[in-house]
């Protein structure tokens, strides 16, 4: 049976994890996949995370089924941190806790598929490496809205508002909410307002991944475009993920929030996207969204978990400022001052596949062939080596 299939190249995000490991060099530097590290290079377990862990193993009385849409506790705490707290006055919100945020999104294709199998979904170009894979191997018709100036190293707003003018009624724009992934340059406050407009003359309806929630700026400020459009429009989806924010990567906890015309409309939302869980996974993993419920309800673990990631926060901006100094002095003919401009992990470094591909044979530097950098992978150690080699592959 199985000679029918082929070889499938494997994920380029994901293949950098072996590749970097694999490679015995002792300088080597890993700048691909979207983890946080800290200063000596370790993706941390935050110590509010290891906390209400032990509270778990303490205080935990049962493992039975939660049933699809997982631990009701932990669906509320993350609505009220992503729309606000009470924000769910009319009962339009409806969350179901999913294994990560790409499993959100699996679902929220499913529903489309469902409810308007023809619309389009307009993805940003570029945009995450598994988006289209995903939303499109689900089934899910997608087309792409220019949204980066690789020359100009900034947005292209103007032709992302002409191409979204052409979308048809009823189509879905799939935005990210901070931290653009590859390119971590997002919209400003204007521009978001702008686009908020355009999308409601021409009712278009918004899909946002929110997968960064307090990378950017901070909580609040991070999650102004969910809150914009959640204002504006009677329907919108949005799938968010605690892997980066609580540092629960490999726990598998995310959530999906479907915002229905009503509270009546969101409960028939909720009945369709559960049956699509049953009928995927049949139900998410409680272990990791149990621990963020526990942080989020309690008032002392909340507290220091915000230090814990404005923390994480600080250390972003302050490797892209290291970086962009370091390269001042390697390369200073090359103006890389947009990594500082970016937000959250990702940015562009701006060189070619070829330069990426030299980086990675000739120095042990490992980052996406698009040129996405994750800024934490450098430190106050590799810096130096890192804007020696960049220059040296210009
Ligand atoms: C990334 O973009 O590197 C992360 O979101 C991890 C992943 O699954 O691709």
């Amino acid at each position: 049976m199985f000679e029918t299939l082929e070889l499938k190249p494997a994920d380029a995000i994901l293949k950098l994890i072996g590749e970097h490991r694999d490679d015995t060099r002792p300088n080597k530097i890993d700048l691909g996949v979207g983890v946080y590290r800290d200063a000596t290079g370790v993706t941390p377990i935050l110590q509010t995370v290891k906390k209400a862990e032990q509270w778990l193993v303490d205080n935990q009385a049962s493992k039975a089924y939660l049933g699809c849409a997982g631990d009701p506790v932990f669906c509320k705490a993350i609505q009220n941190l992503t729309f606000g707290e009470g924000s769910d006055q009319d009962g339009r919100i409806t969350t179901l806790q999913t294994p990560g945020g790409s499993a959100a999104l699996r679902v929220a294709a499913g529903l489309i598929l469902r409810a308007t199998p023809d619309t389009t979904m307009w993805v940003s170009d570029p945009t995450w490496n598994n988006h289209v894979p995903l939303l499109g191997g689900a089934g899910v018709k997608l087309q792409a809205y220019p949204y980066y100036d690789n020359e100009r190293h900034c947005i292209r707003f103007d032709a992302m508002l002409a191409a979204l003018r052409q979308a048809a009624a009823g189509d879905l724009v799939l935005l990210h909410g901070c931290c653009h992934n590859p390119t971590g340059m997002d919209l400003s406050v204007e521009q978001w307002q702008q686009l908020a407009d355009l999308l409601a003359e021409r009712d278009l309806i918004p899909f946002i991944d929110f997968a960064y929630h307090g990378f950017a700026v901070d909580l609040d400020a991070d999650a102004y475009p969910v809150r914009l459009m959640f204002e504006r429009f009677a329907e919108m989806i949005v799938a968010s993920s605690c892997s980066k924010n609580f540092g629960l990567y490999r726990d598998r906890v995310g959530s999906l929030s479907i915002i229905g015309a009503s509270a009546q409309s969101a409960a028939i939302v909720n009945s369709q996207a559960q049956n699509i869980v049953r009928t995927l996974y049949s139900m998410p993993p409680d272990h990791g969204g149990a621990v963020v419920a526990r942080i989020l309800n309690d008032e002392d673990l909340r507290a220091t978990w915000l230090v814990e990631l404005a923390a994480m926060r600080q250390r972003l901006q302050d490797m892209r400022k290291l970086l962009v100094a370091a390269l001042g002095e390697t390369a200073p003919e090359h103006d890389f001052s947009h990594i500082e401009r970016a937000n959250g992990m990702f940015c562009y470094l701006g060189v070619s596949a070829e330069q990426v591909a030299a980086l990675k044979r000739g120095y042990g530097i490992y980052l996406v062939d698009s040129s996405r950098i994750n800024v934490c992978g450098i430190t106050q150690g590799n810096v130096g080596y890192l804007a020696e080699s960049i220059a040296a592959v210009l």
